[in-house]
């Protein structure tokens, strides 16, 4: 949620302090697991994600079966999932099952599923299975692959929680379902947490249970024979907090925007040094849960108010609990009677006088929750569960300011006391969707793998949209900015980089390279485009908007690329961007002139380019075709800032995004290597070729030996530079969904032509009879060197450079003899 939505709103209504600048933190004791599993099923190894350490169960004794399984890698992989686990699965025509040694006690359970077509023949459809752990069925005739279409995601990532007794192991056993022949089952990742006992659990002995919605004075218990499932987990009216900041059992915990029916509910930042913990253990919920809340926003009057909703689709048939979470912050608030509202759950009266200031003992800023359980009775296969909130209006001089608010929500489906199961019905098949791809657009990575990632419906329209995205930037001749640096601004943070690496050898300490770049603060950046105003933007993309802006008194256009705030991934690659490029200096890269980070906002700024991206130029535009030599002279460009990025600069930098996007165009035609959020220092030292790391980058370009073995070098980008070549050249994407198989796919649709002599045939037709047969021929075998799948065969860059500079000087003086071009014809 925009901070700025959120100011104005405050500014207007003046109900809660809003703090800008939240750099506060309260020590809070995190919690440590006791057990703790993180296993990459089908995988050989050890792989850290960012986030936390993947073991691989190949040479585990924690894996038992009736029959032999199988382990194996996803065919193609989407680039919004992680590699790790989501590359290999162990899957299985019959029953397997995991066994882990663990302590007694209250566990969570995470299953990662990526449903795909894997090798050996698994074919993404067929996985439907059921999985059980202990007495309790955790799914049952699952259909992955509906699973993760209904969601509109690649992925799917479900949460458990079970009790473990004394002398138990804890199983997981995956069951292929017998309806059908040849069905099997997969699992790609397990992860088993210990958790503090009784955190969700009753405790019996201390008390009476969960307030059960509808029925008066009935008191229902979670108890050690029950399981759950979680369904949501919200910072309500605040940013996603990831795994990696929770109180230790890497929960995430999601904003709840898209779950709010009601229009007048604020989300607000809350100043609140006054934070601290007595009421609920530290670890319950991470800090900054209670320093956002969302609330009616208004100190409305009587026959104004309505109620504050939010609608939470769940399966029918079982119990729910819903844990909400409060921190009385509002400075207004200071008597017990000044802030009382109802709270209905599924539209039945759960609380009659909420009153979070008594429920702390009267102190603010303390942080509370409050169970209930629903029951979800009816035939409906899915059933829209309804959480509302109003100000108490019966007693009109009861409450004294008309406003309800939330801080957290948690609900959870509860077992099945009978079945003792959690299993739900599989959502209904989708209508056929033709554009529904399983390669979604490459800015929604998300770090975190258990976050579930929203594939934008269109995606034909989004693979288009992702490519318009990064249209901006460059030329680094003397543009004569104005000072703006701000020594508060300049040490906010201390860049710890590349936190996603695996070891020591890629890591090194750096502050911020405050004189190479320049610091603006937002009020700068909301004056040179009028406030964000929609007018200026240039270009939209997972990341954010990029605005077109004027600078230096209006002179100088630049362009500004706000990231969304909030994002871990965005943060590191706004780092990233700022580290490499304000170190790199060089004609064909792009320059970034200066940065803003402020107000939670990351902002980069950068000399703008006027005639975008080259892809703008050689397809899917109306701008008139680019002549051979244009296009010759571009690569080179183009090539020369790679070759820099790996032989030139200080380090041997992979760029590790290289596509025909990331090169852009100022007003004089000239190359600029864009987009380094995703760069990486190389590996150094003679003993070392490569550098083992997950796989990002954008599908299409992607080194078969990168993205099969994680193995990465500088011939990783030489790879993905051949993809252009062959873009420039057909004038076509590396990827197209609607043709025939044997040609969706540039890299071999060429190949299988330029084997056979008849390059020609692949030719974009607006260049057809204009290019020099020799120039053709050493292009092709160019870019066909570089695309050969033993990395250590392609060319360095500085070859490529030399190969498109000969092709040039055929070009050239094939133009200057009496050679008819049109004779080609
Ligand atoms: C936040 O609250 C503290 C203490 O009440 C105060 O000193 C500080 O100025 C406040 N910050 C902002 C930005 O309002
Ligand atoms: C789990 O254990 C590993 C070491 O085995 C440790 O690095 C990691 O931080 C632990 N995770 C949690 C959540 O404590
Ligand atoms: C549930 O089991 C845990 C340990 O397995 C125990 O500490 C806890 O007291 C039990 N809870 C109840 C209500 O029996
Ligand atoms: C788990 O599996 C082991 C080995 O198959 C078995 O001995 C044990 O009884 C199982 N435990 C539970 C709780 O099902
Ligand atoms: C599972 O769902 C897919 C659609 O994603 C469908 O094609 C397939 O037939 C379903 N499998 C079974 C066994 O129903
Ligand atoms: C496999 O598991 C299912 C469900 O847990 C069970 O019904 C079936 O009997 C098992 N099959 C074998 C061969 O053990
Ligand atoms: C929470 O953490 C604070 C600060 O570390 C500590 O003073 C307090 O005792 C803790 N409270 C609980 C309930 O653990
Ligand atoms: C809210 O409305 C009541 C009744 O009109 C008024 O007395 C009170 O001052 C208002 N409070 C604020 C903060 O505006
Ligand atoms: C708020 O929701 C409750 C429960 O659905 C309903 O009874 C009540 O009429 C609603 N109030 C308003 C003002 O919409």
């Amino acid at each position: 949620m925009s901070l700025i939505g959120a100011a104005t709103a405050v500014g207007t209504t003046t109900l809660y302090l809003c703090l800008c600048l939240l750099y506060l933190s309260i020590a809070v004791d995190a919690y440590t697991p006791i057990d703790n599993f993180t296993i990459s099923c089908g995988f050989d190894g050890i792989s850290f994600d960012g986030d936390q350490t993947w073991t691989g169960d190949m040479r585990s004794k924690l894996f038992q079966q009736d029959k032999p399984s199988v382990t194996a890698r996803a065919l193609a992989q989407s680039s919004s999932t992680n590699s790790v686990p989501y590359t290999t699965a162990r899957l299985s025509y019959s029953n397997f099952t995991y066994s882990f040694p663990v302590t007694p006690g209250q566990k969570f359970i995470r299953l990662y599923f990526y449903p795909t077509s894997y090798e050996q023949g698994f074919e993404r459809s067929k996985a439907f299975f059921t999985v059980t752990s202990n007495t309790f069925t955790l799914l049952r005739d699952f259909n992955a692959s509906l699973n993760a279409d209904a969601q509109s995601s690649d992925t799917v990532f479900i949460e458990y929680i079970i009790n473990v007794e004394e002398g138990q192991r804890l199983n997981l056993t995956f069951a292929p379902s017998a309806i059908q022949s040849e069905l099997y089952a997969f699992i790609n990742g397990i992860e088993i947490l210990s958790m503090p006992t009784n955190l969700y659990y009753t405790d019996s002995q201390n008390k009476a249970g969960l307030k059960l919605v509808a029925y008066t004075n009935s008191f229902f218990s979670i108890s050690n024979n029950s399981a759950l499932r979680k369904e949501y987990r919200f910072n309500v009216g605040g940013n996603d907090i990831s795994p990696r900041d929770d109180t230790g059992m890497l929960r995430s915990w999601e904003n709840d925007q898209n779950y709010v029916t009601s229009p007048s509910a604020l989300p607000v930042d809350i100043n609140s040094t006054q934070l601290s913990f007595t009421l609920v253990p530290n670890y319950t919920a991470p800090d900054p849960v209670y320093r956002t809340v969302r609330s009616m926003g208004m100190n409305a009057t009587l026959n104004k108010i309505s109620n504050l909703t939010w609608k939470f689709p769940v399966d029918s048939g079982f119990i729910y609990m819903l844990r909400l979470h409060f921190c009385e912050l509002d400075t207004k608030v200071i008597q017990l009677s000044d802030k009382v509202f109802y709270i209905y759950i599924d539209d039945k009266l759960a609380e009659e006088t909420a009153n979070v200031l008594k429920w702390s003992e009267g102190q603010k800023g303390v942080p509370v929750y409050k169970d209930y359980a629903v029951q979800i009775l009816g035939n409906e296969k899915k059933h829209s569960l309804s959480l509302k909130l109003h100000p108490q209006t019966e007693i009109t001089d009861y409450t004294a300011y008309f406003d309800a608010f939330l801080n957290g929500l948690e609900i959870f489906r509860i077992s099945d006391p009978q079945s003792n199961s959690l299993a739900g019905p599989n959502p209904d098949p989708l209508p056929p969707a033709p554009a529904v791809s399983q390669q979604p657009i490459q800015n929604q990575k998300k770090s975190s793998s258990r976050t579930v990632i929203g594939v934008v419906a269109g995606v034909i329209t989004g693979v288009v949209l992702l490519f318009l995205v990064v249209a901006f930037f460059l030329d680094r001749h003397g543009r004569k900015v104005k000072h703006a640096m701000s020594e508060a601004g300049k040490s906010k943070w201390a860049p710890s980089y590349f936190p996603t690496t695996k070891s020591t050898h890629t890591r090194r300490s750096s502050s911020f390279p405050s004189d190479l770049c320049l610091y603006f603060s937002i009020s700068e950046i909301r004056a040179a485009t009028n406030n964000f105003d929609d007018v200026f933007k240039v270009g939209v993309g997972g990341f954010g908007n990029v605005y077109k802006g004027y600078i230096d008194n209006n002179t100088a256009p630049v362009a500004i690329k706000r990231l969304k705030p909030g994002s871990q991934q965005g943060a590191h690659e706004f780092k990233t961007e700022i580290e490499m490029l304000s170190q790199l200096r060089h004609l064909h890269l792009v320059s970034l002139i200066g940065y803003c980070n402020e107000n939670q906002e990351m902002i980069l700024v950068y000399d703008y380019m006027a005639r975008g991206t080259l892809r703008d130029h050689i397809y899917g535009t109306d701008n008139p075709p680019l002549s051979w030599k244009q296009r010759l002279q571009i690569c080179i460009g183009a090539a020369q800032g790679l070759h820099y990025l790996h032989a030139g600069a200080m380090h041997n930098i992979i760029h590790r995004d290289v596509k025909s996007t990331n090169i852009l165009l100022d007003e004089k035609w000239i190359a600029k290597v864009s987009d380094f959020g995703l760069a990486r220092v190389g590996p150094t030292g003679i003993s070392r070729s490569h550098i083992t790391t997950m796989v990002k980058g954008s599908f299409g370009y992607l080194d078969p030996e990168y993205y099969i073995r994680q193995r990465l070098t500088l011939k990783s980008d030489v790879y993905a530079f051949g993809v252009v070549l062959l873009e420039v050249l057909c004038g076509r994407p590396p990827f197209l969904r609607s043709v025939e198989k044997q040609e969706a796919c540039l890299d071999e649709w060429v190949r299988k032509f330029h084997s056979e002599g008849k390059i020609d045939h692949t030719v974009d037709p607006s260049l057809k009879g204009t290019i020099a047969p020799e120039s053709l021929k050493k292009f092709s075998d160019l870019a066909m060197e570089c695309l050969l799948d033993d990395g250590n065969q392609r060319p360095s860059m500085n070859e490529v450079v030399w190969g498109l500079e000969f092709a040039l000087k055929l070009q050239e003086s094939a133009e200057n003899t009496t050679f008819n071009l049109q004779d080609q014809r």
